[in-house]
């Protein structure tokens, strides 16, 4: 019953403001940002802020944060699978991440990324994958890495079928096989020409936004410039509509050996959430293992005096004389380390 209340939510989150029943709704702040919203703030030419989130606890941060838009990235295959690069991860389990963040994060745009190898062979396939991130994943809309015209034409026949298309042009992961390696894009003449040029193929083809990774400034401009949807930039310097940064490098949780190399130079650190982790672990650890944790504040169930002696009556009768002796000792111990941490707190 509660699943079923929580997946009508979240599928009611698609409803857009003007409802032929409804009529328009004023929007409050807790309300879903919707890509009206965001066609409003990019007229008013105000930033737009994107955020990766891949399961509950994050999404709800990035909820928190009041973050426009909540991207389940396939950087989730790098991020959080420890591949290195987003090519292993399958639509499944990025199903299975949407699924988590749509649980948590109420208010931002969600979008879901598909995954290499779940739209590139038809369009038949493409609006398959994108149907199943909607209807599945409890997303609002996806993001497909353009470039090539298969691509395209996957992100046009996505949008015709009734789906909001993100594209993704510049370094689009997905295509380091091609690309040989992460490796920015636009540093020539003809790459920037192709950059403009794809990311002017996906507004056509419908898309609602376009994110551009890694490219320099002036491309990314340029794109900007000659497009009349948001461009979101991830190494793209600042004449973007808005920006967007992967939850673990903005945050400092950078464990991976690899993801640790790569992380890319135009990511700004907000925090070294990854520091905070490991002291705590290894304070937790050193802890347990000196006998201080737990200690009285965190011993908390207790059990009064008539029936701790009741109890080592009952170990007695069954024979567990030395069960009983710990308990007892237990019992004095326990009470012993409370007066000292009453006496001084
Ligand atoms: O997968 C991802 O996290 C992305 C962002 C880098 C935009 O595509």
């Amino acid at each position: 019953m509660r699943g079923l209340r929580q997946l009508t939510r979240r599928l009611l989150s698609n409803v857009p403001e003007n409802t032929v029943y409804g009529g328009p709704k004023t929007q409050t702040p807790s309300q879903r940002v919707t890509l009206a919203n965001l066609r409003q703030k990019y007229a008013r030419g105000e930033p737009i802020t994107m955020v990766t989130a891949y399961d509950y606890p994050s999404a709800v941060h990035v909820d928190q944060a009041g973050i426009d838009i909540c991207l389940v990235g396939d950087s989730a295959a790098m991020v959080v699978h420890g591949h290195d690069t987003t090519l292993p991860v399958t639509l499944e389990l990025m199903l299975a991440h949407c699924q988590a963040v749509a649980r948590g994060a109420t208010r931002p745009l969600l979008v879901g990324d598909l995954p290499f190898g779940s739209y590139e062979s038809s369009s038949n396939q493409a609006v398959d994958s994108a149907v199943r991130v909607l209807k599945e994943g409890g997303m609002d809309a996806i993001k497909l890495e353009g470039g090539a015209p298969s691509r395209i034409s996957a992100a046009g026949a996505i949008v015709e079928a009734g789906i909001a298309v993100m594209g993704h042009v510049g370094l689009t992961p997905q295509a380091i096989s091609v690309l040989g390696g992460f490796r920015p894009q636009g540093k020539s003449v003809s790459s920037a020409v192709k950059v403009v040029e794809t990311a002017l193929a996906l507004q056509e083809a419908g898309c609602f936004s376009v994110v551009l990774e890694c490219v320099p400034a002036p491309v990314a401009a340029a794109v900007t410039s000659a497009l009349q949807i948001p461009t979101i930039g991830i190494g793209g310097g600042p004449f973007c509509s808005g920006q967007v940064l992967v939850y673990h490098d903005l945050l400092g949780m950078l464990q991976h050996p690899h993801h640790a190399k790569v992380t890319p130079k135009f990511c700004k650190q907000y925090a070294r959430v990854g520091d905070v982790i490991n002291k705590a672990l290894s304070e937790y650890k050193q802890e347990v293992e000196s006998k201080t944790f737990p200690g009285p504040s965190h011993t908390p169930y207790k059990i009064n005096a008539k029936d701790v002696d009741g109890f080592l009556k009952e170990l007695q009768r069954l024979g567990l004389s030395d069960a009983a002796t710990a308990a007892a000792a237990a019992a004095e111990n326990i009470e012993i380390a409370g007066k000292q941490s009453t006496k001084s707190s």
